[in-house]
């Protein structure tokens, strides 16, 4: 059944960007859209009359509406786990007992920061966040974006197992003044439970009183935390239904609620809410993540574009491709359906990116002129996040808008080294102010986009199987010996560990 949609996208005619702005006059009314602060223009894509319908029609066999509406039902929507998906409900909305149950933990934290703040355990100017993957991108993208003139606390993210991560962070922090927050859904990560061993022994070795004290932890697993050693008092758990790259609304958000202050916290799971109520109730055909998701399916699957890129126009949002990375090829980097059958289109390109300007003087030359086809998306801010002269903002700005343009409308040249052969696709995302409202609808709608890519290819966003079995190799080349394994790998075993691995 679902063939009758693809086959109609794949038989749509396809006229360049240029020729679509003539014949769809009011394409830029009708591909933009406004909500939460964040304008959304999709008018240089080459999503047409013609294939909007088709994807109308897909979003229909595909049940995209009925399975966004599980979501919010609190649902099972993660079948193969066989939980719903509570990150929405962690901003107040989904099922009522899951909004409830996010609201009490929030109270939780709320209260927890209070305490903090009070010098409840003693003076406290560093935050040592420990946790990787979901567990630090969150909050590592939300800080950097939003607390440079905080000044609260003064904040280390620490995800790699590589010890010179940490080493970084103890050189800078006071082990008398240092909060340690464990951030671990699982509580087994084994990079989070070695790193936050050793921030411990850090405490231990300065002859910080009760270093357990100045423990908190982050975990949908408060048991494993409370074996390891956290006081009750100090753990902050969240659902198991919230997913690792969901969580930063929940306890993993802690860091960014400590170092931004609660009420911009709150603001942050404001403007998502506006997101998710966007999504959930506008028409298809002027829902931004659903459009989003029809352009990312249009180039991914008509056009075999293998990549997507994001250009954060604004320094604040350096980390944005970081997080997406995670979100989206986590997510829907998937090979088999629902059905556990093998997908016979391809599922999440490639995410990738930089921020602009300096991407321009990277990386833009393979965009203009390069034999990829790479769809582009540009992120900024109409207000600036400097004091400085106004120009630095508007240099900004008129790059990012030239970027499109260009990538759009290419240029002749009797010379083919110079030619561009432009019809080269844009998004421009373009928020009023980067505040923590338009942050947390931004991301938002960054997690309903990747939920529709999902709905329209019938694979599930939410598991991660993926990334198991690398993990549990490098625990068996820790236990058994290097002639156990492959040639290759057995070699650079000897050449690491010499003889400790006979
Ligand atoms: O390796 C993948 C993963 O499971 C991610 O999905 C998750 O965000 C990360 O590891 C960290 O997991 P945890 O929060 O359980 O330590």
């Amino acid at each position: 059944m679902t063939e009758t949609a693809w086959t109609r996208l794949a038989a749509a005619p396809q006229p360049m960007l240029q020729e679509l702005f003539v014949a769809e006059p009011d394409r830029v009314e009708r591909l933009s859209l406004g909500e939460a602060g964040v304008h959304f223009d999709f008018a240089k894509t080459h999503l047409s009359d013609d294939t909007l319908a088709a994807f109308l029609g897909l979003a229909e066999e595909t049940g995209l509406a009925a399975r966004r509406d599980a979501l919010f039902a609190g649902a099972t929507v993660n079948p193969t786990e066989g939980r719903a998906a509570g990150h929405t409900a962690e901003r107040g909305q989904g099922a009522p007992e899951s909004v409830a149950h996010a609201q009490g933990l929030h109270t939780r934290m709320r209260a927890l920061i209070d305490a903090i703040e009070a010098e409840a355990f003693g003076p406290v100017r560093h935050v040592l966040h420990i946790g990787i993957g979901g567990s630090a991108l969150g909050p590592k993208l939300l800080i950097d974006a939003l607390g440079r003139d905080a000044g609260r606390y003064d904040t280390a993210i620490v995800s790699n197992v590589d010890g010179v991560a940490l080493e970084e962070a103890f050189a800078r922090f006071d082990p008398h003044a240092t909060l340690i927050a464990i951030a671990s859904k699982t509580f087994t990560t084994t990079e989070t439970m070695l790193n936050a061993a050793s921030a411990l022994q850090w405490l231990e070795e300065a002859g910080v009183d009760d270093p357990y004290g100045r423990v908190v932890a982050l975990t949908a697993a408060p048991d494993k935390a409370i074996a390891w050693g956290v006081d009750e008092t100090r753990i902050l758990p969240f659902a198991e239904s919230v997913g690792g790259r969901y969580s930063l609304w929940s306890s993993i958000g802690f860091p960014a609620a400590l170092a931004l202050g609660w009420d911009a916290f709150e603001s942050l799971l404001e403007g998502a809410a506006a997101m998710d109520r966007h999504f959930r109730f506008a028409p298809l055909a002027a829902n931004a993540p659903v459009l989003a998701a029809f352009v990312d399916r249009y180039y991914a699957n008509i056009r075999g574009a293998e990549t997507r890129a994001v250009f954060a126009y604004d320094e604040r949002l350096r980390l944005l491709p970081d997080y997406l990375q995670q979100l989206e090829m986590e997510s829907n980097g998937k090979g088999v359906g629902l059905d556990g059958r093998p997908v016979t289109r391809a599922t999440a390109p490639i995410t990738w990116g930089g921020v602009g300007t300096d991407a321009q003087h990277a990386v833009f030359q393979l965009l203009h002129q390069g034999t990829h086809l790479v769809p582009v998306e540009f992120v900024a801010a109409v207000e600036p996040g400097d004091r400085l002269d106004p120009e630095h903002h508007r240099q900004l700005l008129l790059n990012s808008f030239g970027q499109g343009a260009a990538l759009m409308a290419g240029r002749d040249a009797e010379d083919p080294h110079r030619f561009y052969p432009g019809d080269r696709p844009s998004t421009t995302i373009l928020l009023d102010r980067l505040d923590p409202a338009t942050l947390g609808a931004l991301i938002a709608f960054y997690e309903h986009r990747t939920f529709a890519n999902a709905a329209l290819l019938g694979i599930n966003p939410f598991d991660q199987f993926g990334v198991e079995l690398g993990k549990a190799m490098a625990k068996q080349l820790d236990h058994q010996s290097a002639s156990d394994f492959d040639a290759s790998t057995a070699a650079l075993l000897r050449r690491a560990f010499g003889d400790e691995t006979e």
